[in-house]
């Protein structure tokens, strides 16, 4: 009977309040504990990335290098396209003391930084390139060649394919000067013959004047580049406002039809005027890119007089 009594009692058996200090002691009762914190972190987390989900993937520690704070050279001045004077190419085809002093000045600030102060191709911003810049005192494996001539035409215009810039910018005189200065690193250049000299005054037309490309300040290339982009946008927005008001004109139906994204259709359009008064030109450009250029396949199914519709409709839009 006692036995009986006891088993009843044994709180093991039938809890009536929660005793925290015995599921506390057995931590295989904290089953129900684990559930709950993992419940709580998936939502936490969860929240967390749905409203930072903008940003979330944004990488916080490498920010975009500020190109503006080490910009080596300064700006570039802004200069009409000219031609130069022409030049007597025999006199600048001979090393003078003037001539090797204008190469130094100029190679000490424009060439030095790849082909090293000392002309062995080390210098410090060299050293990412590949092939490396020319060593002026080894005479092998050069692309154009060493003459006078070559180097001419590598100054002119470079080798872009192997990081050789153009100095297509620079006036004939200075080119010649900064070539005698690099060919002065070394005594085994070749000596200039008359068919040389002669050949060179053909091809890069020195004494009659070369012509020398526009140049402008970077930041102002980039200002009118995106000039040009915000007024693109503010026309596309006006035509899309008078497309949206005049919807009923029949050209404007026919747009409706053959445009998924008027907007891009609209933008692509406006990239070229070639089309507005051609309308051979006007077809192929809609019908050339389908889906990327904003039009979908309706176009396709058009009659030549719906065509010709859309057409004046179009070009009217943009002359407005
Ligand atoms: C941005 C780095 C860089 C700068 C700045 C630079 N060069 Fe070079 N240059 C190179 C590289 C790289 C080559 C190697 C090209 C090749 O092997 O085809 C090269 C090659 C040459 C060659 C040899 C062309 C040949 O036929 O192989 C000459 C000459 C030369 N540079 C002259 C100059 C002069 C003069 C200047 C300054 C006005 C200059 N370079 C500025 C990177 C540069």
């Amino acid at each position: 009977m006692d036995d009986n009594k006891n088993y009843f009692d044994d709180d093991e058996i039938f809890e009536t309040e929660v005793d925290w200090w015995k599921i506390f002691k057995n931590p295989h009762r904290w089953a129900p504990l684990y559930f709950i914190v993992t419940i709580v972190l998936i939502v936490t987390c969860g929240s967390y990335f749905v409203t930072n989900f903008n940003t979330i993937f944004e990488n916080k520690h490498a920010p975009m290098p500020d190109t503006t704070a080490n910009e080596a050279t300064g700006e570039l001045a802004m200069k009409r396209a000219s031609l130069s004077e022409g030049l007597d190419i025999n006199l600048y085809y001979v090393p003078s003391d003037t001539l090797l002093a204008r190469g130094k000045e100029l190679y000490d600030v424009n060439c030095f930084a790849c082909h090293g102060t000392e002309g062995d191709g080390q210098g410090p911003a060299g050293v990412a390139l590949n092939p490396k810049p020319r060593s002026f005192k080894n005479p092998e494996g050069w692309t154009n060649g060493r003459r006078i001539v070559d180097i001419f035409k590598t100054l002119k215009e470079g080798i872009p394919k192997n990081g050789m810039l153009a100095y297509d910018f620079m006036p004939p005189a200075d080119r010649f000067a900064m070539i005698h200065y690099v060919r002065s690193f070394a005594g085994d250049y070749p000596e200039p013959t008359p068919d040389e000299i002669a050949m060179a005054d053909t091809v890069h037309s020195i004494s009659l004047g070369d012509s020398i490309p526009a140049q402008i300040p970077v930041a102002l290339a980039m200002e009118k580049v995106i000039a040009e982009d915000s007024t693109i946008k503010a026309n596309i927005d006006d035509i899309l406002e008078y497309v949206g008001v005049y919807n009923e004109r029949p050209g404007a139906r026919i747009f409706d039809l053959v445009s998924t994204d008027k907007r891009k259709s609209l933008e692509v359009l406006s990239r070229s005027t070639a089309w507005r008064n051609n309308f051979n030109n006007f077809t192929a450009i809609i019908t050339s890119n389908l889906l990327d250029n904003g039009f979908c396949s309706v176009a396709s199914r058009l009659s030549t007089r719906q065509w010709a519709t859309l057409h004046s409709y179009m070009a009217e839009l943009f002359t407005e």
